[in-house]
């Protein structure tokens, strides 16, 4: 590997925070422009089973997906947001396929240095050396690359780069943290091991089956992934004429807290008292989440907030009981969800964003008959 001439690309302040300190965001240094990164699609004429994990990925969607393009159009400045949604942007004419292509193949694995920091990282980008920085020791150079064995790729930092990032002292993307502080950095599991998982295949095409080699889908293809972190107890008894429901949640599977990334997303509970034909006569619900207001108190997006309001958040492995009180259906059921929301639906329609993502993690339904009866328990998740 060839000495590293850096560029630093200069971190840019916004101008919008309300009374925080100005943000930096993470600099890509990247060594002097001789030639520019290649298109992903160079990557899969060997390494096809990584483009098509990684297609269906968030780093593939990272910039253009609706949400973070509608958050877009209000921020004065989008070089810092670029800074982690689209690396080599600076690197490259804006039409270029690197640029669009966001978190690619060529950001992570031209990646040689990174120390992950509140104020936001600098992640040491070597594009034209040509070099694959990656976890194997044993590769070898091939006509299209060198490669280098990188342990640094088999480390939470390496997603502590992007994965940590205040803003002023705001909290808005924390996993790399909550990660750190908690149960699983402690037994040694990292960010990979969860969301990365191994199977026997081959590295690229031709070179031979090695036991483990690592999916590249972010869960982006596993929608059911969400649905792994939770359970949930639910306990239910009458009560004065009314139906108390209570709801022990439990962070099972996830290494941070959950809801976990962008300050805006949500986990919401709710139950539906039902009669017996179907028909709602009461419902209760709670939400859990990291509420950003902005100086006037009023709820905003992180980048016009002003101070953390309330953070109720479940952390690793904890557990956090809810009771929601309800009419008692005569004779019918009580139905409960809970369920993982993109966004705050206030703050959807602050940022003009119409039908935000939601999906249900999970899902029961308890028969209730007569104004009192025995208490029921369900369990709920796997
Ligand atoms: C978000 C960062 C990231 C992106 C984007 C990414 N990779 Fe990786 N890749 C990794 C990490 C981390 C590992 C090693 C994980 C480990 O061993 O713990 C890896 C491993 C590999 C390996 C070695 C074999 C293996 O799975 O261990 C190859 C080859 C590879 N990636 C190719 C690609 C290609 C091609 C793309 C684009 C289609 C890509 N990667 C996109 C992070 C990334
Ligand atoms: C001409 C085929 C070819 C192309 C094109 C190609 N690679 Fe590779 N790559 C390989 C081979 C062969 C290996 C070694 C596989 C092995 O040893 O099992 C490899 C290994 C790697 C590794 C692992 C390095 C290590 O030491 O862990 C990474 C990362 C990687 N490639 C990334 C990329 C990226 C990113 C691109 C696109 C910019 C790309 N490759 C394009 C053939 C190719
Ligand atoms: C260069 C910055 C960068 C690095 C390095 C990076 N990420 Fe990300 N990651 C992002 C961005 C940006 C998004 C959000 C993309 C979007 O939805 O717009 C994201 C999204 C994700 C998601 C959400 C997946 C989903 O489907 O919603 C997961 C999980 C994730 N990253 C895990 C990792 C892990 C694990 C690593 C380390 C191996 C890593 N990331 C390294 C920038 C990065
Ligand atoms: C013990 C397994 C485990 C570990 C370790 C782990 N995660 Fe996760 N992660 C999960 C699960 C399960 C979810 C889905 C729950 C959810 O929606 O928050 C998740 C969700 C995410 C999301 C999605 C946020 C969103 O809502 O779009 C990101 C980003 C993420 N993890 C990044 C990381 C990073 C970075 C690390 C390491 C610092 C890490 N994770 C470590 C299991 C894990
Ligand atoms: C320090 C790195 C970093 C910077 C700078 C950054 N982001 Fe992100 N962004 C991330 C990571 C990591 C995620 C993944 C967390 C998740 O999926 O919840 C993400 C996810 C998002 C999402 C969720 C996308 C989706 O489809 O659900 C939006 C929206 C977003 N960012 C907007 C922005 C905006 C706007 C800016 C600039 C003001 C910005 N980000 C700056 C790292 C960054």
């Amino acid at each position: 590997v060839t000495d590293l001439v850096a560029v630093v690309v200069t971190a840019l302040a916004l101008a919008a925070c309300g009374g925080c300190d100005e943000p930096r965001h993470t600099a890509a240094v990247v060594d002097a422009a001789t030639a520019a990164p290649v298109s992903v699609l160079r990557c899969s004429e060997c390494h096809e089973k990584m483009y098509k994990e990684w297609r269906t990925s968030a780093h593939a969607a990272s910039t253009t997906s609706p949400l973070y393009r509608a958050m877009l159009q209000q921020v004065p400045s989008a070089a810092v947001c670029d800074g982690c949604h689209a690396p080599l942007a600076s690197r490259v004419a804006p039409a270029d396929p690197p640029a669009a292509h966001g978190v690619a193949c060529d950001v992570c694995h031209s990646l040689r240095a990174v120390e992950p920091a509140r104020a936001g990282a600098q992640l040491v980008l070597l594009v034209d050396d040509n070099v694959k920085f990656g976890p194997l020791c044993d590769a070898k150079d091939n006509y299209f690359h060198r490669t280098a064995c990188s342990p640094l790729h088999t480390t939470a930092k390496l997603c502590g780069g992007c994965h940590l990032w205040y803003w002023g002292e705001l909290p808005v993307f924390t996993e790399y943290e909550e990660w750190s502080a908690g149960p699983w950095a402690a037994e040694g599991v990292t960010c990979q091991q969860c969301h990365m998982p191994a199977t026997a295949a081959e590295a690229a095409a031709g070179s031979g089956v090695r036991a483990k080699v690592r999916n590249h889908s972010f869960f982006g293809d596993k929608p059911d992934f969400r649905k792994r972190a939770l359970k949930a107890r639910v306990s239910v008894a009458s009560a004065g004429g009314r139906v108390k429901v209570e709801i022990a949640l439990r962070n099972e599977r996830a290494g941070h807290a959950v809801p976990s990334g962008l300050p805006e997303r949500r986990l919401l509970v709710k139950v539906v008292a039902l009669d017996a034909t179907g028909v709602t006569i009461d419902h209760a619900e709670r939400s859990y989440g990291r509420r950003l207001v902005d100086a006037a108190g009023a709820p905003a997006p992180f980048f016009r907030a002003a101070k953390v309001a309330s953070d109720d958040r479940i952390a690793p492995r904890e557990t956090r009981s809810e009771t929601l009180d309800l009419k008692t259906p005569p004779a019918g059921a009580l139905q409960i969800t809970v369920s993982w929301q993109a966004i705050d639906p206030a703050i959807a329609r602050l940022v003009a964003v119409e039908k935000p993502e939601e999906i249900v993690l999970l899902e029961g339904k308890i028969a209730i008959k007569g104004k009192t009866f025995t208490p029921k328990v369900l369990e709920l998740g796997r």
